[in-house]
Protein backbone atom coordinates (compact mmCIF):
# COMPACT_ATOMS: atom_id res chain seq x y z
CA UNK A 1 0.00 0.00 0.00
CA UNK A 2 1.28 3.47 -0.59
CA UNK A 3 1.33 6.57 1.46
CA UNK A 4 -2.04 7.81 0.79
CA UNK A 5 -2.77 10.40 3.92
CA UNK A 6 -6.33 9.26 4.99
CA UNK A 7 -7.78 6.05 2.82
CA UNK A 8 -10.95 5.89 4.84
CA UNK A 9 -11.80 9.59 4.24
CA UNK A 10 -10.91 8.84 0.41
CA UNK A 11 -12.90 5.96 0.53
CA UNK A 12 -15.73 7.61 2.27
CA UNK A 13 -16.05 10.80 -0.44
CA UNK A 14 -15.72 8.32 -3.50
CA UNK A 15 -19.04 6.08 -2.22
CA UNK A 16 -20.89 9.17 -1.49
CA UNK A 17 -20.10 10.47 -4.96
CA UNK A 18 -21.06 7.00 -6.73
CA UNK A 19 -24.47 7.02 -3.83
CA UNK A 20 -27.63 4.93 -5.64
CA UNK A 21 -29.43 7.88 -7.46
CA UNK A 22 -27.07 10.28 -7.74
CA UNK A 23 -24.31 11.43 -10.13
CA UNK A 24 -21.97 14.70 -11.14
CA UNK A 25 -22.48 17.35 -12.45
CA UNK A 26 -19.25 18.50 -14.91
CA UNK A 27 -19.32 22.29 -14.62
CA UNK A 28 -15.67 22.21 -15.87
CA UNK A 29 -15.80 23.41 -19.33
CA UNK A 30 -12.32 25.30 -20.04
CA UNK A 31 -12.88 28.86 -21.52
CA UNK A 32 -11.93 27.37 -24.84
CA UNK A 33 -14.68 25.11 -24.60
CA UNK A 34 -17.31 27.07 -22.72
CA UNK A 35 -17.17 29.66 -25.42
CA UNK A 36 -17.96 27.40 -27.77
CA UNK A 37 -21.06 26.25 -26.06
CA UNK A 38 -21.65 29.90 -25.26
CA UNK A 39 -21.71 31.02 -29.41
CA UNK A 40 -24.28 28.43 -29.76
CA UNK A 41 -26.70 30.64 -27.91
CA UNK A 42 -25.40 33.97 -28.74
CA UNK A 43 -23.53 34.50 -25.59
CA UNK A 44 -20.47 36.20 -25.47
CA UNK A 45 -17.53 34.90 -22.88
CA UNK A 46 -17.24 37.06 -20.73
CA UNK A 47 -16.27 36.16 -16.98
CA UNK A 48 -19.73 37.99 -15.98
CA UNK A 49 -21.70 35.65 -18.17
CA UNK A 50 -19.69 32.49 -17.07
CA UNK A 51 -20.44 33.17 -13.42
CA UNK A 52 -24.15 33.94 -14.30
CA UNK A 53 -24.67 30.36 -16.23
CA UNK A 54 -22.86 28.58 -13.17
CA UNK A 55 -24.85 30.32 -10.39
CA UNK A 56 -27.83 29.49 -12.54
CA UNK A 57 -27.02 25.55 -12.18
CA UNK A 58 -25.51 25.41 -8.88
CA UNK A 59 -28.39 27.16 -7.18
CA UNK A 60 -31.06 25.04 -9.05
CA UNK A 61 -33.50 24.09 -6.04
CA UNK A 62 -32.86 21.00 -4.41
CA UNK A 63 -29.61 20.17 -6.42
CA UNK A 64 -28.76 18.07 -3.94
CA UNK A 65 -31.69 15.54 -4.27
CA UNK A 66 -30.21 14.01 -7.65
CA UNK A 67 -26.54 15.69 -7.55
CA UNK A 68 -23.79 14.20 -5.64
CA UNK A 69 -20.73 16.39 -6.65
CA UNK A 70 -19.94 18.82 -9.15
CA UNK A 71 -16.57 19.60 -11.07
CA UNK A 72 -15.39 23.17 -11.16
CA UNK A 73 -13.20 24.81 -13.39
CA UNK A 74 -10.05 26.85 -11.76
CA UNK A 75 -12.14 30.51 -12.27
CA UNK A 76 -15.51 29.06 -10.46
CA UNK A 77 -14.06 27.56 -7.85
CA UNK A 78 -13.19 31.01 -7.08
CA UNK A 79 -16.53 32.63 -8.06
CA UNK A 80 -19.78 33.89 -5.66
CA UNK A 81 -23.17 34.70 -6.47
CA UNK A 82 -24.09 37.88 -7.47
CA UNK A 83 -25.05 37.67 -3.29
CA UNK A 84 -21.49 37.20 -2.63
CA UNK A 85 -21.66 33.48 -1.54
CA UNK A 86 -18.49 31.64 -2.79
CA UNK A 87 -19.83 28.75 -5.22
CA UNK A 88 -17.93 26.18 -2.65
CA UNK A 89 -20.35 27.42 -0.19
CA UNK A 90 -23.24 27.00 -1.93
CA UNK A 91 -22.69 23.24 -3.11
CA UNK A 92 -21.72 22.57 0.45
CA UNK A 93 -24.83 23.95 1.33
CA UNK A 94 -26.79 21.83 -1.24
CA UNK A 95 -25.06 19.03 0.19
CA UNK A 96 -23.00 18.07 -2.70
CA UNK A 97 -19.79 17.58 -3.21
CA UNK A 98 -16.84 20.23 -4.84
CA UNK A 99 -14.47 18.82 -7.41
CA UNK A 100 -12.13 20.14 -9.66
CA UNK A 101 -10.64 19.76 -12.79
CA UNK A 102 -6.70 19.82 -12.44
CA UNK A 103 -5.15 18.51 -16.21
CA UNK A 104 -4.33 21.55 -18.87
CA UNK A 105 -6.05 20.40 -21.84
CA UNK A 106 -4.10 18.65 -24.21
CA UNK A 107 -1.31 19.06 -27.16
CA UNK A 108 -0.28 16.91 -29.78
CA UNK A 109 1.78 13.86 -28.64
CA UNK A 110 5.39 13.67 -30.05
CA UNK A 111 6.20 11.91 -32.40
CA UNK A 112 2.44 11.43 -33.22
CA UNK A 113 1.04 14.52 -34.08
CA UNK A 114 -2.74 13.03 -34.79
CA UNK A 115 -3.01 11.94 -30.75
CA UNK A 116 -3.25 13.76 -28.02
CA UNK A 117 -1.74 13.88 -24.40
CA UNK A 118 -2.63 15.91 -21.49
CA UNK A 119 -0.70 18.80 -20.11
CA UNK A 120 -0.72 19.78 -16.31
CA UNK A 121 2.12 17.40 -14.31
CA UNK A 122 3.66 20.48 -14.06
CA UNK A 123 3.49 22.26 -10.66
CA UNK A 124 0.45 20.12 -10.14
CA UNK A 125 1.34 18.89 -6.18
CA UNK A 126 1.02 23.28 -5.63
CA UNK A 127 -1.94 23.53 -7.58
CA UNK A 128 -3.43 20.34 -5.74
CA UNK A 129 -3.14 21.80 -2.61
CA UNK A 130 -4.58 25.11 -3.42
CA UNK A 131 -7.62 23.29 -4.33
CA UNK A 132 -7.81 21.46 -0.92
CA UNK A 133 -7.64 24.78 0.82
CA UNK A 134 -10.46 26.31 -1.02
CA UNK A 135 -12.25 23.05 0.26
CA UNK A 136 -12.33 20.72 -3.00
CA UNK A 137 -12.97 16.98 -2.21
CA UNK A 138 -11.98 15.80 -5.35
CA UNK A 139 -10.35 16.13 -8.84
CA UNK A 140 -10.52 15.22 -12.58
CA UNK A 141 -7.73 14.75 -14.90
CA UNK A 142 -9.06 13.84 -18.74
CA UNK A 143 -6.91 11.84 -21.04
CA UNK A 144 -8.20 11.24 -24.94
CA UNK A 145 -7.34 8.72 -27.38
CA UNK A 146 -8.04 9.32 -31.19
CA UNK A 147 -9.62 6.12 -33.08
CA UNK A 148 -8.52 6.44 -36.54
CA UNK A 149 -6.18 4.81 -39.10
CA UNK A 150 -3.65 3.09 -37.61
CA UNK A 151 -4.81 4.74 -34.26
CA UNK A 152 -4.28 4.73 -31.55
CA UNK A 153 -0.85 3.77 -31.31
CA UNK A 154 0.33 1.78 -27.99
CA UNK A 155 2.33 4.78 -27.07
CA UNK A 156 -0.16 7.08 -26.68
CA UNK A 157 -1.94 4.70 -24.79
CA UNK A 158 0.84 4.02 -22.40
CA UNK A 159 1.74 7.58 -21.92
CA UNK A 160 -1.58 8.83 -21.47
CA UNK A 161 -1.85 5.98 -18.55
CA UNK A 162 1.31 6.45 -16.79
CA UNK A 163 0.21 10.28 -16.78
CA UNK A 164 -3.21 9.11 -15.42
CA UNK A 165 -1.18 7.24 -12.98
CA UNK A 166 1.25 9.73 -11.65
CA UNK A 167 -1.67 12.33 -11.05
CA UNK A 168 -3.84 10.07 -9.30
CA UNK A 169 -1.22 9.15 -6.85
CA UNK A 170 -0.34 13.04 -6.10
CA UNK A 171 -4.17 13.36 -5.63
CA UNK A 172 -4.61 10.72 -3.45
CA UNK A 173 -1.35 12.19 -1.29
CA UNK A 174 -2.49 15.77 -1.13
CA UNK A 175 -6.47 14.07 0.08
CA UNK A 176 -8.34 14.23 -2.95
CA UNK A 177 -10.12 11.59 -4.24
CA UNK A 178 -8.87 11.44 -7.94
CA UNK A 179 -11.64 11.00 -11.21
CA UNK A 180 -9.87 9.60 -13.76
CA UNK A 181 -10.80 10.14 -17.19
CA UNK A 182 -9.29 8.05 -20.15
CA UNK A 183 -12.39 9.42 -23.27
CA UNK A 184 -11.90 7.21 -26.11
CA UNK A 185 -13.33 9.68 -28.26
CA UNK A 186 -16.54 9.04 -30.60
CA UNK A 187 -15.17 10.83 -33.30
CA UNK A 188 -14.84 9.23 -36.78
CA UNK A 189 -15.96 6.15 -38.17
CA UNK A 190 -15.13 3.10 -36.36
CA UNK A 191 -17.73 1.13 -35.48
CA UNK A 192 -18.63 0.05 -31.57
CA UNK A 193 -16.44 -2.94 -32.03
CA UNK A 194 -13.64 -1.02 -32.83
CA UNK A 195 -14.64 1.48 -29.64
CA UNK A 196 -14.99 -1.90 -27.49
CA UNK A 197 -11.63 -2.91 -28.20
CA UNK A 198 -9.48 0.43 -27.61
CA UNK A 199 -11.56 0.74 -24.99
CA UNK A 200 -10.07 -2.35 -23.42
CA UNK A 201 -6.46 -2.08 -24.34
CA UNK A 202 -6.83 1.75 -23.00
CA UNK A 203 -8.66 0.79 -19.24
CA UNK A 204 -6.50 -2.33 -18.78
CA UNK A 205 -3.00 -0.05 -19.71
CA UNK A 206 -4.97 2.35 -17.11
CA UNK A 207 -5.40 0.00 -14.41
CA UNK A 208 -2.05 -1.52 -15.01
CA UNK A 209 -0.34 1.82 -14.04
CA UNK A 210 -2.47 2.74 -11.46
CA UNK A 211 -1.62 -0.34 -9.72
CA UNK A 212 2.09 0.18 -10.55
CA UNK A 213 2.28 3.30 -9.08
CA UNK A 214 0.60 2.50 -5.81
CA UNK A 215 -2.58 4.35 -6.41
CA UNK A 216 -5.48 2.91 -4.02
CA UNK A 217 -8.11 1.75 -6.00
CA UNK A 218 -10.88 1.65 -3.14
CA UNK A 219 -10.09 5.54 -3.02
CA UNK A 220 -10.71 6.65 -6.51
CA UNK A 221 -13.63 6.87 -9.14
CA UNK A 222 -13.03 6.07 -12.46
CA UNK A 223 -14.63 8.40 -15.48
CA UNK A 224 -14.99 6.94 -18.68
CA UNK A 225 -16.67 6.45 -21.94
CA UNK A 226 -19.65 3.73 -22.92
CA UNK A 227 -19.02 1.58 -26.11
CA UNK A 228 -20.94 3.05 -28.86
CA UNK A 229 -19.71 3.23 -32.53
CA UNK A 230 -18.39 6.65 -34.00
CA UNK A 231 -20.52 9.10 -35.05
CA UNK A 232 -19.26 8.86 -38.34
CA UNK A 233 -19.46 5.11 -38.31
CA UNK A 234 -23.30 5.20 -39.62
CA UNK A 235 -23.98 2.12 -37.68
CA UNK A 236 -27.25 1.92 -36.06
CA UNK A 237 -27.02 0.62 -32.24
CA UNK A 238 -29.59 0.26 -29.46
CA UNK A 239 -29.47 1.20 -26.20
CA UNK A 240 -29.17 -2.94 -25.18
CA UNK A 241 -26.38 -3.11 -27.41
CA UNK A 242 -24.18 -0.84 -26.07
CA UNK A 243 -25.09 -1.66 -22.83
CA UNK A 244 -24.27 -5.02 -23.32
CA UNK A 245 -20.97 -4.27 -24.62
CA UNK A 246 -19.78 -1.74 -21.81
CA UNK A 247 -20.76 -4.24 -19.18
CA UNK A 248 -19.01 -7.26 -21.13
CA UNK A 249 -15.70 -4.79 -21.17
CA UNK A 250 -16.30 -3.87 -17.67
CA UNK A 251 -16.50 -7.15 -16.26
CA UNK A 252 -13.15 -8.01 -17.91
CA UNK A 253 -10.98 -4.79 -16.92
CA UNK A 254 -12.62 -2.91 -14.25
CA UNK A 255 -10.96 -4.16 -10.70
CA UNK A 256 -13.56 -5.84 -7.89
CA UNK A 257 -12.47 -2.75 -5.56
CA UNK A 258 -13.43 0.24 -7.70
CA UNK A 259 -16.07 2.06 -5.83
CA UNK A 260 -17.17 3.44 -9.40
CA UNK A 261 -17.33 4.65 -12.49
CA UNK A 262 -19.40 7.92 -13.62
CA UNK A 263 -19.69 7.97 -17.67
CA UNK A 264 -18.66 10.89 -19.61
CA UNK A 265 -21.17 11.83 -21.84
CA UNK A 266 -19.08 12.84 -24.86
CA UNK A 267 -21.22 14.06 -27.63
CA UNK A 268 -24.51 11.50 -27.01
CA UNK A 269 -27.80 13.63 -26.91
CA UNK A 270 -29.26 14.25 -23.52
CA UNK A 271 -31.80 11.36 -23.96
CA UNK A 272 -29.64 9.05 -25.28
CA UNK A 273 -27.10 9.00 -22.29
CA UNK A 274 -29.86 8.73 -20.14
CA UNK A 275 -31.72 5.69 -22.08
CA UNK A 276 -28.12 4.25 -22.21
CA UNK A 277 -27.30 4.34 -18.94
CA UNK A 278 -30.72 2.99 -17.68
CA UNK A 279 -30.27 0.23 -20.29
CA UNK A 280 -26.62 -0.61 -18.45
CA UNK A 281 -27.96 -0.44 -14.58
CA UNK A 282 -30.58 -2.87 -16.05
CA UNK A 283 -28.25 -5.86 -16.09
CA UNK A 284 -26.65 -5.15 -12.77
CA UNK A 285 -26.44 -5.14 -10.02
CA UNK A 286 -22.80 -4.93 -10.30
CA UNK A 287 -20.00 -4.73 -7.93
CA UNK A 288 -18.95 -1.36 -8.78
CA UNK A 289 -21.94 1.91 -8.97
CA UNK A 290 -21.85 2.78 -12.33
CA UNK A 291 -23.36 6.44 -12.28
CA UNK A 292 -22.85 9.56 -14.62
CA UNK A 293 -20.90 12.68 -14.52
CA UNK A 294 -22.06 14.30 -17.74
CA UNK A 295 -21.07 17.84 -19.34
CA UNK A 296 -23.58 18.05 -22.30
CA UNK A 297 -26.22 15.70 -21.37
CA UNK A 298 -27.21 17.13 -18.64
CA UNK A 299 -27.12 21.13 -19.72
CA UNK A 300 -27.46 21.42 -23.22
CA UNK A 301 -31.28 22.19 -22.48
CA UNK A 302 -30.75 24.38 -19.60
CA UNK A 303 -28.41 26.52 -21.45
CA UNK A 304 -30.23 26.60 -24.68
CA UNK A 305 -33.31 28.01 -22.10
CA UNK A 306 -31.07 30.38 -20.19
CA UNK A 307 -29.82 31.94 -23.18
CA UNK A 308 -28.13 34.67 -21.08
CA UNK A 309 -31.08 36.27 -19.45
CA UNK A 310 -31.75 36.83 -15.88
CA UNK A 311 -35.46 36.17 -17.19
CA UNK A 312 -34.96 32.57 -17.91
CA UNK A 313 -32.92 31.05 -15.44
CA UNK A 314 -36.09 29.58 -13.02
CA UNK A 315 -36.91 28.01 -16.78
CA UNK A 316 -33.53 26.77 -17.10
CA UNK A 317 -32.88 25.53 -13.89
CA UNK A 318 -36.31 23.38 -14.17
CA UNK A 319 -34.60 22.09 -17.62
CA UNK A 320 -31.05 21.10 -15.20
CA UNK A 321 -33.23 19.34 -12.36
CA UNK A 322 -35.38 17.71 -15.03
CA UNK A 323 -31.89 15.80 -16.66
CA UNK A 324 -31.01 15.19 -13.45
CA UNK A 325 -33.81 13.62 -12.05
CA UNK A 326 -33.74 11.38 -15.11
CA UNK A 327 -30.28 10.36 -15.08
CA UNK A 328 -30.73 9.86 -11.25
CA UNK A 329 -33.56 7.65 -12.41
CA UNK A 330 -31.23 5.59 -15.41
CA UNK A 331 -28.59 5.29 -12.35
CA UNK A 332 -30.93 2.40 -10.70
CA UNK A 333 -32.35 1.17 -14.49
CA UNK A 334 -35.59 2.91 -13.45
CA UNK A 335 -35.67 5.12 -16.41
CA UNK A 336 -38.37 5.06 -18.73
CA UNK A 337 -39.25 7.06 -21.35
CA UNK A 338 -43.14 7.94 -19.89
CA UNK A 339 -41.52 9.55 -17.66
CA UNK A 340 -39.78 12.39 -19.41
CA UNK A 341 -42.50 14.24 -20.02
P1 LIG B 1 -19.42 15.49 -21.53
O1 LIG B 1 -20.42 14.70 -20.72
O2 LIG B 1 -20.03 16.69 -22.22
O3 LIG B 1 -18.61 14.60 -22.44
O4 LIG B 1 -18.40 16.13 -20.51
C1 LIG B 1 -17.92 15.38 -19.47
C2 LIG B 1 -16.54 15.77 -19.13
O5 LIG B 1 -16.26 16.15 -18.03
C3 LIG B 1 -15.49 15.63 -20.15
O6 LIG B 1 -14.23 15.82 -19.56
Amino acid sequence: MNNVSNLTELESIAKVMVAPGKGILAADESLGTIEKRFVKISVPSTEENRRAYREMLFTSPGIGEYISGVILFDETIKQKTRDGVLFIKVLQNAGVIPGIKVDMGTKEMEGSPNEKVTKGLDGLDGRLQEYVRLGAKFAKWRAVITIGDRLPTGANIRQNARDLAIYALLCQKAGLVPMVEPEVLMDGAHTMERCEEVSRQTLSAVFEELKRAGVAIPGMILKTNMVVPGTMSGQNVRAEDVAAATVRLFKQVLPEELPGQAFLSGGQSEVEATENLNAINKEGPFQWKLSFSYGRALQDSALKTWGGKEENVAAAQQKFLHRARMNSLATLGKYSGEVEV
